[in-house]
């Protein structure tokens, strides 16, 4: 594994980490989970990336994995860095979602509490609140840092513009805002136009989220709708993606990672690694096997 600086930061990432959206909430093997999480660690992966409504049920994921990692990797926590989320959909009324400092607050103890930690090593804003001025939910990321509770914040999904006033807001606090987490792939490439060159110029980190297209990016898809994959139990993924263009991207791609002697995941990952302003690409897996695999696109 090869460790990047995060931004103008003393952090390191892993190049890869492991993401939590899908696959280790309560309806997903305990067993498999844990192989995937120790698979992971074994082989460097120190970034694990999860949020309060990870599921299904929101909130599991964040249990399950305070579990596994009392359970396997207890004596390693100053190995690791955590990182959770708060700002999409948790829990009913008012509170459970978006940026107030009522929710944040809450979220955060919340969090602490599923995963059995004392503190998180990375606090996120989950998503940019329209309605709540920028500054409220900025203050609470200062005063999570500030209580102990959080070494760092990060923003994820802003807007240039919001991302430019989270930036300024945060170093005049002295909390300086340590990553941004964007979608970035092969296919969704309109993070190069402004947030990832603005997240450098700031000296902010650049995560990339779904680097594999939620597994449009491998081979998963190509001989039909394998039973149990994400297409078939996720609303965020659906076939109307399998269309006669991503076919012959896919053909495109598979002569190419045919010709670097990779798989397809593996050049889409390294696509993105080659970007220095990149400090951490997280990937999702359902199984160990496959993080095994695209760990494999760290090697070269
Ligand atoms: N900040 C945000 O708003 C936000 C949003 C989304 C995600 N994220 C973060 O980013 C993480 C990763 O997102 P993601 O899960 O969409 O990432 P991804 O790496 O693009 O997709 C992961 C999926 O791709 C398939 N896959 C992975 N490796 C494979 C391989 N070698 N061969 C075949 N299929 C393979 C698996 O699908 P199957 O399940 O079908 O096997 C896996 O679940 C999340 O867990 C979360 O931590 C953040």
């Amino acid at each position: 594994m090869n460790y990047r600086r995060c931004g103008k930061s003393g952090l390191l990432l892993s190049e890869i980490a492991l993401g939590f959206w899908h696959n280790f909430g309560d309806g997903s093997d305990p067993d498999v989970c844990r192989s995937i999480v120790e698979c992971a660690f074994d082989n460097g992966v120190t970034y694990f990336d999860l949020a309060n409504n990870y599921g299904p049920e929101p909130g599991s994921a964040e249990r399950n994995f305070g579990r596994i990692l009392k359970d396997s990797l207890s004596s390693h926590r100053d190995e690791i860095v955590v990182a959770t989320k708060a700002g999409h959909l948790m829990w009913p009324g008012p509170y459970g979602e978006w940026g107030s400092r009522k929710s944040l607050m809450a979220s955060i103890d919340q969090s602490l509490e599923r995963m059995g930690l004392d503190y998180v090593d990375i606090f996120y804003s989950h998503r940019p609140d329209p309605d709540t001025p920028l500054e409220e939910t900025m203050q609470a990321l200062v005063d999570i840092v500030r209580q102990g509770k959080a070494l760092y914040v990060g923003i994820s999904k802003y807007p240039p513009q919001m991302a430019a006033a989270a930036y300024a807001y945060l170093k005049e606090q002295h909390v300086p805002c340590l990553v941004y987490q964007g979608k970035y792939n092969m296919m969704l490439r309109s993070q190069e136009d402004e947030i990832i060159p603005q997240a450098a110029a700031n000296g902010v980190g650049y995560v990339a989220f779904s680097p594999l297209n939620q597994g449009l990016l491998t081979d998963r898809y190509l001989n039909g709708i394998p039973e149990g994959s994400r297409m078939t139990h996720s609303q965020f993924l659906t076939s109307a993606s399998l269309t006669p263009e991503y076919f012959g991207m896919m053909e495109e791609l598979r002569r190419q990672a045919l010709e670097q002697g990779c798989t397809i995941a593996q050049l889409a990952l390294r696509w993105i690694l080659r970007r220095p302003e990149v400090s951490s690409v997280i990937v999702g897996a359902s199984s160990a096997e496959q993080l095994r695999q695209n760990l494999k696109a760290v090697e070269r």
